[in-house]
């Protein structure tokens, strides 16, 4: 495996010291790419959902490689973020990606104060939106207040790290609720997951479960079978429980069976015959949880998740990889949401190329391990 890893890195590691001179001449936090150029987030400005993954590009091949290139850029979009902690209205529950990624990851490979600062910052953010009836709340409107969705296991690693940053062991309880209601709500029978619940606020009645970002209700949408894998190993690594583990091995099994022949990851996993949607953030994403999967189980079972894992991330890199040096993403076909493709349908979105990077760096041995609360 080593020499496709070593080339595809080597090739993202060249693409993004190029990408991180062009968005900073271009001013922005890049969302997704087109025509050669970067494109900012398409709602809410710097306080859209995906801004803490290009940072966490550049965190990734600064700890690989030490190239100061990317860490200046990091800082760059850092000061952006930091100033969308006041945005109260629209920051939300994925102060997670946002921060993790950024300024947490800033502190873990610097050791810099104000960065941690700012990441304690956004976990109370993040502990303000929990609702005692046992869930964390995703998003801001009157109407939504009962709305949890799937994603948020991956932004449950704000509040393990901000336990073992204050030893105060409240940000572990809510995590905790949290995935003991994700588990139990939205887990099916065979393992795949709806990618919203939403919630009788007042009392925590389990009401409804719309389709979301997926093809339709009781479908399975990939990226979210995706988030459910990685943010249930990552709930059973930072807390030390091995029921999230078994959680994660059954979204696991779900996904792998589902893999398409060629090793792509189509958009929603019950989405008609014959349908050409594919989501490769989807892929990338599980690859990583795969990865982590495994290390975490060991044994003949990690192999199989190995495996799996390899299969996706080959198919990426031979089918979908633009290694082209006017190309400034490299993952295309990358689709934001089943039904709306204003987000992007088919396109280079930059946080599949995140996981992507991520995984190079997993199986390379250098991954920086942001989702860690040490
Ligand atoms: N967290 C929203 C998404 O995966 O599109």
């Amino acid at each position: 495996m080593a020499n496709w890893v070593d080339t595809a890195f080597e090739r993202a590691a060249s693409k993004f010291a190029r990408g991180a001179k062009l968005a900073a001449q271009q001013g922005i936090i890049p969302y997704k790419s087109e025509g050669g150029r970067y494109v900012p987030s398409p709602f809410d400005g710097n306080s859209w959902w995906t801004g803490g993954f290009w940072p966490g590009i550049m965190w990734q091949l600064y700890h690989a490689t030490g190239e100061a290139v990317y860490k200046t850029e990091a800082l760059r979009v850092e000061e952006l973020l930091t100033r969308e902690l006041m945005t109260f209205d629209l920051l939300n529950h994925d102060v997670g990606f946002m921060y993790m990624l950024s300024t947490g990851a800033h502190h873990r490979l610097t050791g810099d104060e104000a960065a941690r600062t700012n990441t304690l910052h956004a976990a109370s953010l993040l502990m303000g939106r929990f609702n005692p009836e046992g869930f964390i709340r995703a998003w801001p409107g009157k109407e939504r207040a009962g709305y949890a969705i799937i994603d948020c296991m991956m932004n449950l690693t704000l509040l393990y790290w901000a336990s073992r940053q204050t030893g105060d062991p409240r940000y572990d309880k809510v995590a905790r609720i949290h995935a003991d209601t994700t588990m139990r709500e939205f887990l099916r029978e065979d393992g795949s997951s709806c990618h919203i619940v939403v919630f009788d606020p007042e009392t925590g009645k389990a009401l409804e479960r719309p389709r979301g970002q997926g093809y339709a209700e009781g479908s399975s949408w990939s990226r979210g079978q995706a988030w459910a894998l990685y943010g249930f190993t990552l709930a059973g690594l930072n807390l030390g429980e091995s029921k999230y583990i078994d959680a994660a091995r059954r979204c696991a099994r779900y996904f792998m069976a589902h893999i398409r022949e060629d090793g792509l990851t189509d958009s929603d996993f019950c989405q008609p015959e014959g349908e050409e949607r594919i989501d490769n953030i989807a892929g990338a994403c599980a690859a990583c949880g795969l990865l982590e999967l495994a290390d975490a189980v060991g044994g003949e079972e990690a192999e199989t998740y190995r495996a799996a894992a390899e299969k996706l991330l080959r198919a990426l890199d031979t089918l979908c990889a633009d290694w082209s040096e006017e190309a400034p993403g490299i993952l295309q076909k990358c689709t934001a949401s089943y039904h709306d493709d204003g987000a992007g349908r088919h396109v280079n979105i930059l946080y599949g190329d995140y996981f992507f990077v991520e995984a190079l760096c997993k199986l390379r041995g250098t991954d920086a391990r942001l989702w860690m609360k040490d």
